[in-house]
């Protein structure tokens, strides 16, 4: 096993550990940079028309190289700059506290509408490339996408609101086949505000004959930074932010092109840190998010006795002793978001008290749950719910990422554990987090990379 330098690139992380020393308090700040469930949409969006888009604030993470290899299949030049290197072709800012890179990206006058099963295999966000390449070109040939560990992710809700819009759809070898003679608006009502289905009947609808009212849409900050994109674009849209969107198409061309956009801060990443200093102790300061979209949140956090304080774009906390178990139900936003569930359990393992997480987005999102039993973790799973009692302190254990959440949960678990950590599969956790053991570092944490 080699161990990386403190300074290491921590992108391609295929066939690494994190190992993690605790336990160990945390103390000083730390920033977040742009929200991966946004920029990955606004990467698609710019499918919408010709010109050159510039997104900044971008994470410096996997998935992100993966939208841009697909942008790139379709034939856009995509450019990747590090904070303060215009120009540079690739590679971002590693520090700890930086507020993200920026991209770059030239979207040609006629795109290629297929999105390749080797790319969209690998993330999930792939299919929000089916909207835009419907708008763009009246076609599209998307592989259905890959992704997380946790369970069934259907699109048919996607595909039944576009078919509203006129597009018919149908699967085969694996590949979504859509086509559009002409898109019209309607409206479309969702029997649950998903995230994926909203930005593609969004992406769907900007440019449709008429207008569109999305009935029961998402309202995740993340959808309205697109929402934002878009109407830079030259989009009209009424509503973002609320349940109900109404899009009049703008069938125009020549009015839809370039646009300039900062990412919305990553409220999950930001969540993340505020969970580790709960199971780990001490005082931190998040900042680059909205405290606004993690309220509830910080209002849980607050009942189980973490001190909170906030300003317009960061989280202060503080906790110097052992917190009070909670019950938490994941929800759609303003709720608390499902993506937290493996970092609540892993806090709830080492609060004071009996808590419990109830699932209400994927069943099956419990992969986890056996490693934090190995590190001494008393959870118990009934049904969508997982009741924990808490622990004094965590074991260090041998364990491996199953997901994104799911490996950052295991890697801020050995902060509070005693011992050395090994988390394997490291991989997972850099198609969301940029550097994290990095900034978990400038904390004082005792965090490495290890080529396992
Ligand atoms: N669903 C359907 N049919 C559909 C679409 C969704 O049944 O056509 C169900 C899903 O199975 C799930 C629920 O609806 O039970 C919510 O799914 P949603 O469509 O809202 O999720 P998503 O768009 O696939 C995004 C994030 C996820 C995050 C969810 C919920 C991206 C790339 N992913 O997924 O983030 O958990 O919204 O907020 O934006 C992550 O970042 O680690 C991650 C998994």
């Amino acid at each position: 096993m080699s161990v990386l330098g403190a300074d290491a690139p921590e992108l391609d992380l295929e066939g690494h550990s994190f190992v993690v020393r605790g336990p160990s308090a945390l103390r000083g700040t730390v920033g977040v940079s742009g929200a991966k469930n946004s920029v990955l949409k606004l990467m698609a969006a710019t499918l919408l028309a010709e010109g050159r888009f510039r997104i900044s604030n971008v994470p410096r993470i996997t998935d992100v190289g993966l939208m841009a290899e697909l942008l790139r299949a379709v034939g856009c030049e995509v450019a990747v700059n590090s904070p303060g290197a215009a120009g540079a072709a690739d590679g971002f800012s590693s520090s700890a506290t930086d507020t993200g890179g920026s991209l770059v990206i030239d979207v040609p006058a006629q795109i290629e509408p297929v999105a390749p099963r080797n790319i969209v295999d690998r993330f999930r966000a792939s299919i929000v490339v089916l909207g835009p390449m419907l708008t763009r070109c009246g076609e599209a040939v998307v592989a259905l996408p890959g992704g997380d560990d946790f369970g069934p992710r259907p699109i048919d809700m996607h595909l039944q609101g576009l078919a509203r819009l006129g597009v018919e759809s149908e699967t085969v070898d694996g590949y979504v086949h859509a086509r559009a003679q002409e898109l019209r608006g309607a409206t479309v009502r969702l029997d649950f505000p998903s995230v994926g289905a909203t930005e593609n009947l969004l992406m769907a609808a900007v440019r449709a004959a008429g207008t569109t009212v999305i009935d029961n849409a998402a309202r995740e900050p993340e959808v309205v930074d697109l929402c934002e994109f878009l109407v830079k674009m030259g989009a009209r849209i009424v509503g973002a932010g609320s349940s109900t969107l109404t899009i009049e198409g703008v069938e125009d061309i020549g009015r839809f092109g370039s646009a300039d956009h900062c990412v919305v801060g990553d409220r999950i990443v930001a969540a993340t840190y505020l969970t580790a200093v709960g199971i780990a102790s001490g005082e931190i300061t998040v900042s680059g998010v909205n405290p606004d979209h993690l309220a509830v949140f910080r209002g849980k956090l607050a009942d189980m006795g973490m001190e909170i304080t906030v300003d317009d774009r960061s989280i202060s906390a503080a906790v110097s002793s052992r917190l009070r178990s909670a019950k938490f139900s994941t929800l759609p936003y303003p709720g608390v978001a499902t993506d937290l569930k493996p970092l609540l359990v892993a806090l709830l393992a080492t609060a004071d008290g009996v808590g419990s997480v109830t699932e209400n987005l994927f069943a099956e999102r419990f992969r986890y749950v056996d490693d934090l039993r190995a590190m001494g973790a008393d959870i118990r799973i009934d049904s969508h719910h997982v009741v924990i009692e808490g622990s004094e302190r965590l074991s260090a254990a041998e364990v491996k990422a199953h997901d994104i959440r799911a490996g950052a949960a295991l890697v801020i678990a050995g902060l509070g554990a005693q011992g050395r950590t090994v988390v394997s599969n490291a991989h997972h956790v850099a198609r969301g987090y940029d550097d994290l053991a990095a900034k978990l570092r400038s904390l004082g944490a005792d965090v490495s990379l290890s080529r396992s």
